[in-house]
């Protein structure tokens, strides 16, 4: 059973992939840390995250090295990320990894049986997995998006202006969304789920449901 979740980052998507994953014993594949980690590679070694020599060579590297997720998650990365994002090059890299993951799900750590993947990103319904037995896209809007991503900086100590999180958010949804390859945007099967007036609790009930039908 493969269930794909896409949407724009700080949507909530992340967070009900894990907690799908918890509730029904499925592994969990976060594929925007597959872009971040090559960007971090492509910086790390000096290169250029627009360049697809570059970046492809990092793309290869990334089963090989478990980077700590702080360093994952800086500005200077994120927005690296979707510069790699953007290049055919490295998403042909990255697809088989995906699909491996979603086809053959690692063992779970509490010793369960692993019975599907939910794998999160932005065209896992679309491309990477056009047949998955379930597809969510979850989305909020670009202020309330922001307003957590300003939270989350806040927490960690990178202080931010709300006005430029702002902006970061939506120069990244499009530059998401407008890219020739893979862009992202909802499959025409997927279940739609708007979380711009949801608790994160709220969220995850109205997604397991969506899944748990998909069981019977
Ligand atoms: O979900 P995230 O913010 O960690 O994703 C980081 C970047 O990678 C973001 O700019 C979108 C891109 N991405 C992608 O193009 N395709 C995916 N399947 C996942 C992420």
């Amino acid at each position: 059973m493969i269930v794909a979740i896409d949407g724009p980052a700080a949507s909530g998507k992340g967070t009900i992939a894990r907690k799908l994953a918890q509730e029904f014993d499925f592994a969990h594949l976060d594929t925007g840390s597959l872009y971040r980690m090559t960007a971090f590679l492509v910086l790390e070694a000096g290169g250029d995250p627009t360049s697809p020599k570059d970046a492809s060579a990092a793309a290869r590297a990334v089963a090989d090295r478990l980077i700590d997720d702080e360093a994952l998650r800086t500005r200077e990365v994120t927005d690296a990320a979707s510069k790699v994002a953007a290049i055919p090059e490295v998403r042909a890299v990255l697809v088989d990894y995906q699909r491996n993951f979603g086809n053959s799900p690692p063992a779970l750590a509490g010793g369960s049986p692993v019975k599907g993947a939910v794998v999160d990103g932005r065209d896992i319904g679309t491309v990477i997995f056009p047949g998955a037995d379930v597809k969510l896209y979850v989305s909020a809007s670009p202020e309330e998006r922001a307003r957590r991503r300003h939270l989350e900086l806040r927490d960690r100590g990178e202080a931010a202006e709300f006005a430029q999180v702002l902006a970061d958010v939506k120069a990244r949804d499009e530059r998401d969304a407008s890219r020739d390859i893979s862009p992202m945007k909802p499959a025409p099967d997927a279940h739609l789920l708007d979380t711009t007036d949801l608790s994160i609790e709220a969220a995850f009930e109205a997604a397991r449901d969506i899944v748990a039908a998909a069981f019977k």
